[in-house]
């Protein structure tokens, strides 16, 4: 027998079992911390998964996380021979193209301003910037970055990428690699963060980097809040040389309630929901990954374990 466990919110988890009963009626399906026979668990989606998976699932074929991101995984600690596969569905990637989109417009507009004048009964405009003069950077050119940047360019907005590998994307000036990233920042406005957490975007949100923006960018993280040192946004923030910050993902989570980004002036703090898979599509790309797998294809959102991501 050949079944699937899933590990992780519980309402998804039943959406999941649903459509597990309709698109794979043959495949027993567990919801945490019910496991059925472990000697029969093939296939796990968790977001963390549980300790010592290769004991407890001898038989385990392939480690799906429930989300696009895997580094709440210890990838050290798991079979070394386990494909890790990460969602990167469609469902996700729509919910990130909605918020960086909400977030770039909200700083573009001036919403941080204006929210600020409206506690004060304020009525004092600013001067409307044409998209076509802002210049908008994403850090990052996944599947994420690539489609933010895809509804981006419709407004007009002069566009940048920036990756690890060298990519061509339609409309978008493209930098790669840490030697092209100060030219990048220099011309970015507006900066978006989809990058992966690695040992090497580990902090990468930090005083020296802000720097390197122009007086009066603004920042979008959406990452993971490992890759953001809070002080030094604070700091740039207080002494004016960034001017605002949409920020969804912080290091803890959540954040504690004495925290000062909850009332920070020119902060719009979102609790991590940037973007969620959603069942629908999250099921049809296991299903779809599982037959490719018996079929010995290859996985979508596989992930390099050597880069990390
Ligand atoms: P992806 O397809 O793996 O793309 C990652 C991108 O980052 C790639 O372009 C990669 O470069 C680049 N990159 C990685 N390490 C780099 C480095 N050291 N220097 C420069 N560029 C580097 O990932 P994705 O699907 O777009 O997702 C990105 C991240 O978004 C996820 O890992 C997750 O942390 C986050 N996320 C957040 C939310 C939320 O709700 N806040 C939701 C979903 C995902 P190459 O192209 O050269 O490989
Ligand atoms: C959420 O942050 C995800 O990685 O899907």
């Amino acid at each position: 027998m050949m079944a699937f466990l899933y590990k992780a919110d519980a309402v998804r988890g039943a959406e999941w079992a649903r459509l597990f009963a309709v698109k794979a009626p043959d495949m027993p399906f567990h919801i945490w911390p019910d496991t059925g026979d472990a000697e029969d668990v093939r296939y796990l989606a968790a977001w963390l998964p549980p300790a010592d998976i290769e004991n407890r699932f001898p038989r385990l074929e392939i480690l799906f996380s429930t989300g696009a991101g895997i580094d709440q995984f210890d990838l050290a600690a798991l079979p070394p021979g386990l494909p890790v596969v990460r969602l990167a569905e469609p469902g996700v990637v729509a919910g990130m193209v909605e918020y960086a989109t909400m977030a770039v417009l909200a700083l573009h507009r001036d919403l941080p301003v204006y929210i600020r004048q409206q506690r004060e009964a304020r009525w004092a405009a600013h001067r409307v910037i044409p998209a076509t003069q802002r210049r908008v950077g994403v850090l990052g050119l996944g599947v994420l970055g690539r489609a933010v940047l895809e509804r981006l360019r419709a407004f007009g907005f002069p566009l940048a990428g920036w990756s690890r590998t060298r990519h061509e994307v339609d409309g978008v000036t493209c930098y790669a690699g840490d030697d092209e990233l100060p030219a990048m920042l220099a011309r970015t406005e507006i900066l978006v963060c989809l990058l992966p957490l690695t040992a090497q975007t580990r902090g990468i949100l930090d005083a020296a980097l802000f720097r390197q923006l122009p007086r009066g960018a603004s920042l979008v993280h959406a990452g993971r809040g490992a890759q953001l040192d809070h002080q030094a946004l604070l700091d740039a923030l207080d002494e004016g040389w960034l001017s605002g910050a949409v920020i969804d993902v912080t290091d803890p989570e959540p954040l504690p309630g004495n925290h000062p980004y909850w009332t920070h002036p020119k902060i719009l703090l979102t609790p991590h929901v940037a973007s969620m898979t959603q069942p629908e599509t999250a099921v049809e790309q296991v299903l779809d990954n599982i037959r490719r797998h018996q079929a010995g294809l290859p996985l979508v959102g596989l992930v390099d374990r050597s880069r990390g991501y």
